[in-house]
């Protein structure tokens, strides 16, 4: 990855904690200044103040509530006056696992808010700017979730498999104007969002992957999309559910 392809200024949209914080930290270390957006301010302020210490970039943070609808709007605002050449949207956890039913439906359309119309227009604003330049690069974090169906995680599936296709279509459409897009897609990986939800929130289980080799290895691949499998054998291979009917890959989906 070359930084005259994707900087001078890049975009993390979730970029305080976690895998977010893991890609600012690789886009800092190869120079791309950064404009960070979560909502909780002093993790952001001390993800930010770190980035700054260890790599001598420019950090913009940005507390913002993405499944709010004048998200996209304030964004825009906050990078008006630089020139965005990586945007990776990252935000996208959902912080419990229940049945469809047990859910407020306002919850589910938060969810739909910031995972699919969020992702939306800020490909929207960020694409046509990179197309209209002729370079630039998005990563759309999603997840196996998003290859089949599964009961207590009907939105959330639901909402990466939006990523997934959304990113997959914009690479095909993008590939011949200088923009990368991958849609990357996670299993579980150590973040502080995962570790909430464990019973022993102190021991990560084995077996979690690092979001610091997570983000390394996305933005190496960032020209090798559209899709990015982390930690499969075959990592632009076709989903590993394939070989199964779509019953079978959603009765695997879902808690026995
Ligand atoms: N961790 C895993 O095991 C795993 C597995 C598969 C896929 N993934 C995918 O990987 C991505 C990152 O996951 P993650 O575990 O690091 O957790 P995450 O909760 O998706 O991301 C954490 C970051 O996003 C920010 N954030 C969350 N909701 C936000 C909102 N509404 N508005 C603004 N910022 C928001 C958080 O800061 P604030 O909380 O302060 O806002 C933090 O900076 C997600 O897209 C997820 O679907 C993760």
């Amino acid at each position: 990855m070359k930084n005259s392809d994707y900087g001078p200024w890049g975009v993390v949209a979730g970029g305080s904690d976690g895998v977010g914080a893991a890609f600012a930290r690789a886009m800092a270390a190869r120079g791309i200044n950064l404009v960070l957006v979560a909502r909780r301010v002093p993790v952001l302020k001390e993800t930010a103040e770190a980035i700054r210490a260890e790599h001598g970039v420019e950090v913009r943070s940005l507390a913002l509530d993405l499944s709010e609808p004048d998200a996209l709007a304030e964004l825009a605002r906050a990078t008006a006056d630089v020139e965005v050449g990586l945007f990776v949207h990252n935000a996208g956890s959902d912080d419990s696992a229940a049945a469809f039913l047990d859910r407020e439906r306002a919850d589910h359309l938060r969810l739909v808010r910031r995972n699919c119309v969020g992702v939306l227009e800020a490909a929207h604003h960020f694409g046509a700017l990179m197309v209209a330049r002729g370079h630039g690069g998005m990563v759309f974090v999603t997840s196996g979730a998003a290859w089949a169906g599964g009961a207590t995680r009907a939105t959330y599936g639901a909402t990466k498999a939006f990523g997934l296709v959304l990113a997959e279509s914009l690479w095909a459409e993008w590939r011949g104007a200088g923009v990368d897009v991958l849609a990357l897609v996670l299993g579980r990986t150590d973040t502080p969002s995962l570790r909430r939800l464990l019973p022993d929130q102190s021991a990560a289980p084995a077996g979690l992957a690092d979001p610091a080799e997570v983000a390394e290895e996305a933005l190496t691949h960032l020209g090798d999309g559209p899709t990015w499998i982390h930690g499969s054998p075959d990592p632009a291979g076709g989903s590993p559910l394939g070989a199964l009917s779509r019953r079978d890959a959603v009765i695997a989906m879902s808690p026995r």
